[in-house]
């Protein structure tokens, strides 16, 4: 194609021009926030080239309404409402409907989603047998992906997956129990089962730490800094566990088994891991003399494999604004319940040292949402290692709208990435008699 033919292109498109002499015109698709991708569906099977993306960096995976995310201008909107007001605002079974169905629920929906929640929060009790198999060493990732794909032996089959709604319900309200059986599985206590009467953060914090012999009231402070942390985690666009979700989903798996791979693909100390990985790397600054510099200073040597966990992040390079919430949140939690835990102040001298500190300026890592929620979960006696378990109770509405979201869509397709080839051209087997 010619320049001159290039300036007679539809408006919208952009033209790609190859070193062997081909060219091709690509449409431009804009987002209702005006942002651009350049669609290169046609370019293989019109050049014989791909695109070459590792990590996805500059890749849209798919067209989405549930999340907004501007990392330059620090927003973050689920269904165009900022994480902002959600978080001051909204209880974490609204968002989650939000997130799902698109819409904040009027009364009767909400009654009805937090009926169905109610009415699913047991285990089918032969689930509560597999809890005693697992090794008292179990991460309790692993357990709760285990449980959640097992959840399909007892509920995929009858409803399958033409029962979504009953399905995201069932995930929602049982991933709760699981959780909270997995942590009592992991300190020999008994299980304790849901309550209707509560709410849904209540709830979960009562079959946590009740115990059979004493009376357990949740106390508020407590169930407002859950309900929060978990507002702020409910959804993140195409995260690696969501990316992940998508591309299972993509197969046409069950809710289960894609919501368990993005359990797994959370687990990552770079991705929701981080936020178990912040408070054990803040505790070893803490037990080696408070020695912030040192840290800083290991954190920009390469060769030290170490890096600040809850710093940095792919898409946020001004703030995160989960972050900006929960730093508040902490200072006021840990205030109302009369906690002073040396790790907030090594926390914030941390960041101090860290934000005008030339290195972390120029590649924009700033404290990420894992930096400081650790430290609110810390706070509310969620044991370290229950961590990641909080996240994924969190960003499991995400996960499922998301799901939703790729199912109803009639255009998606196998998720099937393509590579370029870099290893051995063609060679003759060898018996193994010739073999050096
Ligand atoms: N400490 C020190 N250096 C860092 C850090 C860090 N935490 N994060 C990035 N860098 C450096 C990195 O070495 C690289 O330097 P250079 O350009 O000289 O090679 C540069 O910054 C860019 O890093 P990257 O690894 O190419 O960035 P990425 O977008 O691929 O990775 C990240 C993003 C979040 C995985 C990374 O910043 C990181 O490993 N952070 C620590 C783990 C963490 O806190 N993860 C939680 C993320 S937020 C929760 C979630 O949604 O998952």
């Amino acid at each position: 194609m010619s320049q001159n033919a290039a300036r007679e292109l539809k408006s919208n498109n952009a033209v790609l021009y190859l070193p062997d002499g081909q060219s091709i015109e690509l449409p431009v698709i804009t987002g209702s926030e005006n942002e651009k991708a350049i669609d290169i569906g046609k370019l293989r099977s019109q050049t014989g080239h791909i695109t070459m993306d590792p990590g996805y960096g500059n890749t849209g995976s798919c067209q989405s309404e549930i999340t907004f995310l501007d990392g330059e201008k620090g927003i973050l909107r689920y269904r165009g409402i900022p994480i902002e007001q959600l978080a001051a605002k909204a209880t974490f079974v609204e968002t989650a409907y939000l997130i799902i169905y698109g819409h904040l629920p009027n009364q009767k929906e909400l009654e009805l989603f937090r009926y169905n929640l109610n009415h699913h929060a047991m285990l089918h009790e032969d689930m509560k047998h597999f809890f005693a198999s697992f090794s008292g060493q179990a991460h309790p990732m692993a357990i709760l992906s285990a449980m959640v794909a097992s959840l399909s032996g007892y509920y995929g089959e009858e409803s399958g997956m033409d029962d979504p709604d009953m399905n995201a319900a069932r995930l929602i309200s049982k991933i709760r129990t699981l959780a909270a059986f997995s942590y009592k599985k992991s300190i020999g206590q008994p299980f304790i089962y849901p309550q209707d009467s509560l709410s849904y953060c209540a709830n979960f914090l009562r079959m946590m730490f009740a115990v059979p012999t004493r009376d357990y009231e949740p106390d508020p402070v407590v169930v407002d800094a859950l309900n929060l942390l978990l507002i702020l985690h409910a959804d993140h666009e195409q995260n690696c566990s969501t990316a992940t979700v998508r591309t299972v989903a993509s197969s046409h798996a069950s809710l289960y088994a894609s919501v368990a791979a993005g359990i797994l693909a959370l687990w990552g100390p770079l991705h929701g891991g981080a936020n178990q990985k912040v408070i054990e790397m803040l505790e070893r600054i803490r037990m080696d003399g408070g020695n912030i510099k040192k840290f800083v200073d290991m954190a920009k040597d390469k060769d030290s494999g170490f890096r600040l966990m809850g710093f940095g992040h792919r898409v946020y390079k001004n703030f995160d604004p989960r972050a900006t919430v929960i730093k508040n949140a902490c200072d006021k939690v840990l205030d109302k319940l009369g906690i002073e835990d040396p790790i907030l102040d090594l926390a914030k001298q941390l960041e101090d040292v860290a934000l005008s500190d030339d290195y972390f300026v120029e590649r924009k890592l700033y404290p990420n949402v894992d930096f400081y929620s650790g430290i609110i979960y810390r706070a509310i006696g969620i044991p370290v290692n229950m961590f990641t378990v909080m996240f994924a109770l969190g960003r499991l509405p995400g996960w499922i709208g998301q799901w939703r979201e790729l199912m109803e869509d009639p255009g998606h397709r196998i998720t099937r990435p393509r590579q370029i080839y870099q290893g051995q051209t063609a060679v003759d087997y060898i018996p193994i008699e010739k073999r050096a």
